[in-house]
């Protein structure tokens, strides 16, 4: 549309405090209930063009990768990117400051190719750019065009767009951090499968039974079903950090050499920096197995030397179930060993190597553990397992 004198629409009226309010909690339980970006993009520009009684308006967010701006118009489908600097955005966005002017044809910044082609009339325009929770500058908002006679936006305007800015700052930033963080961890459980495939013999099967194991270990304490099954999804990435150790190690048919050990035990710090930055209760919990899954009741394991209650319990729980699967189980250094011999050490190891209580969940919950060493057995055949041991 446009605003010249023969346009025969009405001009509107600005909200009255009543309706500015209903706008508001409107748009914010519907912002709140949405998870897709592209989705909360689009209502946080209608609630802004609302608010001030715009024509368009638009959020713009940043994409630093790539240097550039890029915002959502309609419902999803259509996502538009300019670079970084560019138009009445990128110089509020690189200055910090609003921009508010009353007509954008007398301003050499705004980039007037768009209105030629489409025939729209861009005059007056209202830029905001917005912070996340650190002060970070991370997007703006612009809305253009007012629509009541006064057809320039007001100090109030002003106001009401960076109130919509200062809440959308802070509710953007955790859906991108939702979204970045789904990224990561599907690039984590690829990698996973990777890893199963290809470096290390031992860890598709091992991975899919240490879980299980956890998971038992974890109903045996008397954990809630929510949390033994978030021990589940976390505990098959406790070895993780293994995919930076080198196959002349990981896969030396032999005892290491000391160094070559400590080379190995890096495993745990690597597996925990892979996974630490994120706030995702899954990721935070696999971050925390990764580095504490070797440590010991008595505090002489690594890399921290903990003790005891030091140890979070799903470090403690996973030690539990890495041991007896990695006992079980052939090695390329080691034959499986029998079923009694596995039993004895948990006995010797309670209160040494492993928690008491974790120890005795594990005796407990015997026959769930090796119903899950039978079903998910390890196929490979040039490992010859005591047939005694797996009954
Ligand atoms: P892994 O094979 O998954 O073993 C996990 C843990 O199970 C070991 O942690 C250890 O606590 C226990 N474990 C495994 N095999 C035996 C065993 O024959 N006897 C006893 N008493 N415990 C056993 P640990 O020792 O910190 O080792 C961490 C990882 O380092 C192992 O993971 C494995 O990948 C590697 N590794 C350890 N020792 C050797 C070795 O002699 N040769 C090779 N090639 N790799 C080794
Ligand atoms: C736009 O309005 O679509 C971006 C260009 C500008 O801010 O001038
Ligand atoms: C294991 O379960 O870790 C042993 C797998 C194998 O050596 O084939
Ligand atoms: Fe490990
Ligand atoms: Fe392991």
């Amino acid at each position: 549309m446009s605003l010249d004198a023969d346009d025969p629409r009405p001009y509107k009226e600005d909200l009255t405090p009543e309706q500015m309010l209903e706008v508001i909690f409107d748009y914010t339980a519907k912002i709140a209930g949405e998870k897709k970006l592209q989705n909360v993009l689009v209502l946080m520009a209608n609630m802004g063009r609302e608010m001030v009684v715009a024509d368009r308006c638009t959020v713009w967010l940043i994409d630093a990768l790539r240097g550039e701006l890029f915002t959502v118009v309609a419902h999803g489908v259509e996502e538009i990117r300019i670079p970084y600097g560019s138009g009445l955005v990128g110089a509020a966005i690189c200055s910090g400051e609003p921009i508010f002017i009353d007509d954008a044809y007398f301003d050499e910044r705004h980039n007037s190719d768009n209105d030629r082609k489409t025939g729209y009339r861009t005059k007056a325009i209202m830029t905001i750019p917005f912070r996340n929770n650190e002060g970070e500058i991370i997007g703006a908002y612009q809305a253009i065009n007012k629509l009541t006679n006064a057809e320039v936006f007001s100090k109030q305007d002003l106001e009401y767009l960076s109130l919509a800015a200062a809440y959308s700052g802070k509710s953007l930033e955790s859906v991108m951090l939702n979204d970045e963080i789904m990224e990561t961890q599907k690039e984590i459980i690829f990698t996973m499968g990777e890893i199963g495939e290809s470096r290390s013999q031992e860890t598709g099967h091992h991975v899919r039974r240490v879980a299980q194991y956890s998971y038992f270990l974890a109903l045996g304490l008397g954990l809630s079903e929510r949390e033994a099954d978030l021990l589940r999804s976390a505990s098959p990435m406790h070895d993780i950090g293994k995919v930076a150790i080198p196959d002349a190690i990981l896969h030396k048919p032999d005892k290491l050499t000391v160094e070559e050990f400590e080379h190995m035990k890096t495993h745990t710090l690597i597996g925990y920096q892979l996974m630490r930055n994120s706030r995702r209760e899954l990721l935070q919990a696999a971050a925390t197995i990764a580095l504490q899954h070797h440590e010991k009741w008595d505090g002489s394991g690594y890399p921290q030397g903990l003790k005891g209650e030091e140890i979070h319990l799903y470090g403690r729980i996973t030690a539990v179930a890495d041991v007896f699967d990695a006992l079980g189980s052939a090695r390329v250094y080691k034959p499986a060993w029998e079923l009694e011999r596995i039993i004895r050490l948990f006995d010797e190891e309670r209160g040494r190597h492993f928690d008491p209580r974790v120890v005795d969940a594990f005796m407990k919950m015997l026959p769930q553990m090796l119903e899950v060493r039978d079903r998910e057995a390890d196929v490979s055949s040039d490992h010859a397992h005591n047939p005694a041991d797996f009954g």
